[in-house]
């Protein structure tokens, strides 16, 4: 492994930060859900409504707490923390002529903080916590008129911490808005609630070009204010496996794999693939595309692209396999495989995984990885005092070997890798807090209650030797 190897951790604003209406900050998208459960979908409401109970408008009140928990990064070693700019900190409604000083004023803080200790922020721009304004005002990311608040609301934080930040991301899992019958996708990537009776699927591609056509400006315009900035897109890396040799499962994977892989396509070669361009045209999609658009995506490819990995898919074309039925993909090729364990929330726990699909991603593409989130979620039982998630470990154990053979004996350039959640955050899928992933346990519950107290657990040490032998102690 380089010396330079980029080991950390990564959260995103909303899931951690709280302090959800304070320093005038203005209401996310991410400010208007419920809590869930794995079996009960956080609902979605119409603004702040009384009686309900939104777990991330306290989080973990990271934004008070910023200081005790980057001293307690800077002691497990990270070169590297991931997190987010809450857009609603700075444009508090998205639409603003003028940023909001004392948003910019905490994230100069924080990341002088990180610096102090020589960890290097990496920062994603849009991270599930767009202004819900934009929503009520302009149906999100089904309007033109979002590419140049975002782009505005980037370049004022570029500007702002040119020389505090280098690693940036633009759309955060942007890939996952194709996942069509779970609402929460839509909403949390575009800010897009369907409507009934309208095509999904074409009001998911249209939002994706506005998205993409933002990215590149983005990328484009950012390298001017530094050179040196190395500007991402950012994916969720899931493979599918073919359950069976048949032939037709083989081209179904390949199809499930393409449809993911759209948006880096588009991300990287700054173009669209032929076979969407053909599938437009066959289900008669009409795409407000301009020949502009078209200029900006070939000169925005990015430099890098970042990367989540939880978990794989294994898809059937036949009755054969186990359907999943799953409540969160919502999609009926996705079966059980045989062969791979799954987490209590039904996330299958596949490091080979890993390994298979930085290789697919290093071929196609020839760019450098960075993986910026991999991580367990699990409930975690303390036990006088103390939180031995050795479960936690082993995941993370086995998924760093994976990515260690891709970069050792395949080849792969990996800049480095973020364990999701390294402070327990809210999970996004669920409103949950009972879901945790990090090194660091919080003293809250599900319902909000728990003195928010910082402690650690068994995986803190182990991390901390991780980095400490550049992932030899294993
Ligand atoms: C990714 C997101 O989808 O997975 C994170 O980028 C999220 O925001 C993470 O928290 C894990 O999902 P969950 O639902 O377990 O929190």
């Amino acid at each position: 492994m380089k010396a330079d190897f980029l080991w950390g951790g990564a959260v995103a604003a909303h899931q951690v930060e709280g302090g959800w209406n304070q320093d005038g900050k203005g209401l996310s998208i991410a400010d208007v859900m419920t809590a869930g459960t794995k079996d009960r979908p956080r609902q979605i409401t119409d603004g702040v409504v009384q009686d309900a109970f939104y777990p991330n408008h306290e989080g973990i009140d990271l934004y008070h707490h910023y200081q005790e928990d980057i001293q307690l990064f800077a002691e497990m070693g990270f070169k590297c923390f991931r997190t987010s700019i809450a857009w609603t900190r700075i444009f508090p409604q998205g639409n603003e002529a003028e940023p909001n000083e004392a948003g910019l004023l905490f994230y100069d803080k924080l990341f002088d903080e990180l610096l102090r200790y020589n960890i290097e922020p990496v920062i994603t721009l849009s991270h599930f916590e767009m202004p819900y304004y934009l929503v009520k005002h302009y149906g999100g990311w089904r309007s033109r008129e979002l590419i140049d608040f975002f782009v505005k609301f980037s370049l004022t934080v570029m500007e702002r911490y040119r020389h505090k930040v280098k690693y940036w991301m633009t759309f955060n899992e942007i890939n996952n808005q194709r996942i069509l019958n779970n609402p929460i996708y839509s909403f949390t990537n575009s800010g897009i609630v369907y409507e009934e009776g309208e095509n999904k699927e074409e009001v998911m591609y249209q939002a994706a070009h506005y998205q993409l056509v933002a990215s590149a400006k983005v990328v484009a315009e950012g390298h001017k204010i530094n050179p040196d900035f190395q500007i991402g897109c950012m994916l969720a890396a899931t493979p599918n496996y073919p359950y069976s040799s048949r032939p037709t499962d083989q081209l179904l994977a390949q199809s499930e794999d393409e449809k993911q892989l759209f948006f880096t396509d588009v991300h990287v070669r700054g173009r669209y693939p032929q076979r969407v361009l053909n599938e437009w045209q066959i289900k008669g999609y009409q795409i407000d595309q301009t020949e502009e658009d078209l200029a900006w995506l070939a000169q925005g490819k990015v430099d890098y692209i970042g990367l989540s990995y939880y978990l794989s898919n294994t898809v059937s074309s036949s009755t054969e396999g186990e359907r999943l039925g799953d409540e969160l993909l919502g999609d009926d090729v996705l079966v059980e495989n045989p062969h791979v364990p799954s987490t209590e929330w039904g996330w299958s726990i596949d490091p080979v995984g890993l390994r298979y699909y930085l290789n697919l991603l290093a071929n196609r593409y020839e760019l450098p990885l960075f993986i910026v989130e991999n991580g367990f979620g699990a409930v975690d039982v303390v036990t006088n005092g103390q939180i031995k998630d050795d479960y936690r470990i082993s995941y993370l154990r086995e998924h760093i070997i994976e990515m260690k053979k891709a970069i050792e004996l395949d080849g792969v350039e990996v800049l480095g890798y973020t364990v999701w959640g390294c402070i327990d955050p809210i999970s996004f899928t669920t409103g949950e807090m009972k879901k945790r992933y990090g090194f660091i346990y919080i003293d809250r519950e599900n319902d909000g209650s728990g003195s928010l107290a910082r402690s650690k657990k068994q995986s803190f040490w182990w991390y901390q030797g991780v980095i400490a032998s550049n992932g030899e102690n294993l």
